[in-house]
């Protein structure tokens, strides 16, 4: 079976965090409502950080656009800006980092404007990527380089099938999560 190639891989990661932030956008109104949140904040920063931060945001910055950096024709602008825009979350991911520990209303409050920030601005960001980036990105991979991408993609991160399912199990965690409160 034909491996998929950088973009696919890519388009797969950005799949799991779209239905991440469908959830989660519901997971921060749950909490400004004062409800318990489940699961824990601490597990979903976790997906945040490990998956979206720390695996996808650095597949994309330090082996993508570095690559197409090398064609004259990526534009340049739009690499700057989706370089901003992932510094931009993580800003939101430090202040949720910092009220973890959400006992006080100023603490849930200061959670919930990160989250949905964080939720918003990644939104919009994979969705921008998805439509113009990924599209320029796959015209200018020759598929020669294709092998040492793959290659480049499993020496950063070799867990990448671990990370998929992991990411899939804290969304249908979040999502049963969601039904009991639904229907509570
Ligand atoms: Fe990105
Ligand atoms: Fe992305």
């Amino acid at each position: 079976m034909k491996r998929p190639g950088t973009i696919e891989r890519l388009t797969v990661d950005h799949e799991l965090i779209a239905a991440f932030l469908d959830h989660f956008i519901a997971y921060c109104r749950r909490i400004d409502r004062g409800e318990q949140p489940s699961p824990a904040p601490e597990l979903v920063l976790e997906f945040i950080e490990s998956f979206i931060e720390r695996f996808h945001h650095a597949r994309e910055e330090q082996i993508l656009f570095e690559h197409l950096l090398r064609s004259s024709k990526f534009d340049r602008v739009m690499a700057r800006r989706l370089v901003h825009d992932h510094h931009d979350a993580r800003h939101h991911v430090d202040g949720m980092r910092q009220v973890l520990d959400m006992r006080t209303p100023d603490r849930r409050t200061a959670w919930v404007w990160n989250g949905l920030g964080y939720a918003q601005l990644t939104r919009e960001h994979i969705a921008r990527e998805a439509r113009e980036t990924y599209p320029a990105a796959a015209s200018l991979i020759h598929p020669q380089d294709e092998a040492l991408l793959a290659e480049r993609f499993d020496r950063i991160s070799p867990n990448e099938a671990e990370f998929w399912a992991a990411a899939r199990e804290l969304i249908v965690q979040m999502d049963q999560t969601l039904e009991r409160a639904a229907g509570a």
